[in-house]
């Protein structure tokens, strides 16, 4: 599929789904710009943690995100876009557990959501982009021509995740990665502020016993009807 008319996609769904698998899958496919929404919740955690910021207090939010400059830039050697925080690459360091344990708090900030959804909202001006997250299909692109709602078994969420974080650091236990897991989609599906939920829109896609190949060309499918 190339030169493809520019489409927005959103994928959205629980947490460790492959939903920027796919995302990345179906960007390099199509010749679109891959969005990881999530690492924008990622890096703004990562600045409160490290900067000791009360995010308790709005105030102390408001002024702590005019210092925040979040950017993706392309990897050349991997062909990947990486998350940069004030000019720094932060993709590898906003994976890690401590900022997993702390970010859906600091997503469910309405001052905090509004500074990223206004980014990711301008990201799409162009259309051509595949988004991931939470709430990109109800709140960011409610008029995204291609909305993926993907969910899979928690057992193999936790499992998918487990593997992922154990290779970058062995003393990482599943019983954590379950716990961050579990947490999270809570807090992402409670929230007052766009919490999780499917577009009346979208496509549900569970994973849980499809392999990445074949998800790819189901999804692809899908792609072709609404460019048909
Ligand atoms: O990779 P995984 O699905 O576990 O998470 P992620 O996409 O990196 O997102 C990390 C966290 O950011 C989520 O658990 C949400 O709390 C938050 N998030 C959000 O609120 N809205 C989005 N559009 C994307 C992520």
């Amino acid at each position: 599929m190339s030169s493809v008319p520019a489409i927005i996609i959103t994928i959205d769904g629980w947490s460790s789904c492959g939903k920027s698998t796919l995302a990345k899958q179906l960007a390099r496919e199509l010749s679109y710009t891959y969005i990881d929404s999530g690492a924008m919740y990622r890096a703004i955690t990562l600045y409160f943690l490290r900067n000791h910021i009360d995010w308790t207090s709005p105030a102390e939010v408001t002024s702590a995100l005019q210092h925040i400059s979040l950017e993706f830039r392309a990897n050349h050697k991997n062909g990947q876009t990486e998350m940069y925080l004030n000019g720094e690459n932060v993709e590898y360091v906003i994976r890690d557990l401590v900022v997993a344990e702390k970010v859906s708090e600091v997503a469910a900030i309405r001052e905090v959501r509004e500074f990223a959804v206004a980014q990711q909202q301008m990201m799409g001006r162009q259309k051509g982009i595949v988004m991931d997250g939470r709430d990109i299909g109800t709140v960011v692109f409610p008029a995204a021509e291609l909305k993926i709602f993907m969910t899979a078994d928690k057992a193999i969420r936790v499992q998918r995740r487990f593997h992922e974080l154990y290779e970058k650091n062995p003393n990482v236990t599943i019983d954590e990665v379950r716990a961050n897991l579990e947490l999270r989609d809570y807090i992402d599906s409670h929230r007052e502020v766009s919490p999780l939920r499917k577009a009346a829109d979208a496509i549900e896609l569970d994973n849980s016993h499809i392999g990445i190949r074949e998800q790819l060309e189901l999804v692809k499918e899908w792609v072709k009807q609404r460019l048909g």
